[in-house]
Parts: C-alpha cells; structure tokens; sequence
C-alpha cells in the first residue's frame, strides 16, 4: 500500500498572516517528520501554475471575466495538485499550502455569488481532494489591511479592493469554517506571530 503523507492549508484574508504561519509550520514540522515537509502556495505551487499565476495577478482589474477568472484558477490549482500535492503526499511527505479551494469559495463566491455552483462543479470533477486540515487565519480587518498595504510586490490587480471587501471576506471564511467543521480549524490571528503559531503547531501536531 502507498504510503500516505498529510495535506495542510492556510486560508484568510489578505495581510491576516497566514504565509508567516504556513512558513513557521512547515519549518517546525521538518524535523519531526523525515519524509519531508514541502511548503507551497496558490495560485501557483507547480512551475505551470505559476505561469497561470503570473497571468492572474498581474495587469488590469478587468483583464479577465469572472467566469475565465474562475477557470484560471482552477487549472492552476489542477496543475498544483498532480505535479506538486499528490506526488509528495503518495511519497509520504507533509504539504503546506498557503490557500487552496476554500480560496476560491470565499474570493469567487463573495464577489460573484452566482459562481459558487459552478465552482463546486468544477472542484468536484477536476480537482476532487481536500486538505486534511485548514487553519483559517481570523484577523481583524483593518488591522490585516495595515500589514497588507506595508508590501508592495507588483501583483497588485487583486490589490485595494477596500475594507468593506475584506469584512465580507471575514465573514464568509468564518461560515466556511461552519460549513465544513471536521476539516477547518479557526485560528484567531490578532496575536502576536509567535502565540499564533505555537496554537496552529498544537492542532497540526494532534494530527501526525
Ligand atoms: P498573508 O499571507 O495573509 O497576506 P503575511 O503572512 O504575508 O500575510 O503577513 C502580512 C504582513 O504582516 C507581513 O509583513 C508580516 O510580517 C506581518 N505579520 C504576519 N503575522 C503577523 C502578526 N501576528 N502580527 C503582526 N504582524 C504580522
Ligand atoms: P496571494 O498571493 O495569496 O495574496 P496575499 O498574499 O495578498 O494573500 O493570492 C493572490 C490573490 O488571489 C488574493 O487576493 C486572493 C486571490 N485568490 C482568489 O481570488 N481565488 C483563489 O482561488 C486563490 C487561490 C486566490
């Protein structure tokens, strides 16, 4: 029988810290597990993908149509899961994505609500997994939008999208997290980096 490794996310908003907490899991995990921890991220995590990223991320707000905007994640997140995700948890390894599917539920389903059936569609019969534990990072919004805006990286089309957006998004991560109990955890964010890892550390530990 093949071996099986682990699959974790981090979901939240943007600036809510959860790259810090995929970065700091990963690097305390590598010593406890030695078929390896592989860190990555979406859109993106497989050299294909990260092309598709790059055409996501960049350019004109209305450079894509929702329903595109929804494709495109999808095959980037395709692409991610048979080159990247699957190999390395059939190889017995830990994968720590920073965001996954739950990303496009939140994102996509708050901006265009008439997509999350589509959406669901699309996930069912393309990508068909899910991580073995979410960590939603829950981070007060303005507080989030203060981190946010101090990088500046160049992928900027998702970017000033505005308060009001990222209350919404708050508000649907933490349904997410009603909707789907057994697999996501709600980690509260407004701590300092350190207290924030050593709880996500805890839960994934009570996962090994
Ligand atoms: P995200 O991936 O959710 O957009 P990041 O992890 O990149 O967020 O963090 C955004 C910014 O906030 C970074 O400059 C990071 O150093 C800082 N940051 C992350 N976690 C915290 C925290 N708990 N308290 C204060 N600042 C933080
Ligand atoms: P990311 O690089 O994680 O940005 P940040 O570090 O600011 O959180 O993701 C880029 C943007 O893409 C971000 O605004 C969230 C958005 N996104 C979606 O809208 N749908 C998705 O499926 C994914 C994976 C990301």
């Amino acid at each position: 029988m093949a071996r099986r490794g682990l699959f974790f996310s981090f979901e939240g908003i943007d600036g809510s810290g959860k790259s810090t907490q995929a970065r700091r899991l990963a690097e305390a995990l590598r010593p406890l597990w030695t078929a390896g921890v592989v860190l990555t991220r979406e859109p993106g995590g497989s050299p294909g993908a990260e092309e598709i990223r790059a055409l996501l991320v960049t350019g004109d707000p209305g450079r894509w149509s929702a329903t595109t905007e929804l494709l495109l994640f999808n095959a980037a997140r395709r692409d991610h899961v048979e080159r990247t995700i699957l190999p390395a948890v059939h190889a017995g390894q830990i994968v720590v994505s920073d965001r996954f599917a739950d990303s496009t539920r939140v994102y996509q389903g708050v901006a265009h609500p008439g997509l999350r059936r589509l959406a669901d569609a699309i996930h069912a019969e393309a990508i068909g997994i899910e991580p073995d534990l979410t960590f939603v990072i829950d981070t007060d919004p303005e507080a989030a939008l203060t981190r946010g805006l101090a990088r500046r990286s160049g992928e900027d089309r998702f970017e000033d999208r505005g308060l009001a957006f990222q209350k919404e998004l708050r508000a649907a991560f933490r349904a997410l997290v009603e909707e789907f109990p057994r697999r996501c955890v709600l980690i509260d964010g407004n701590r300092s980096v350190e207290a924030v890892a050593g709880d996500v550390l805890a839960r994934a530990r009570a996962r090994l």
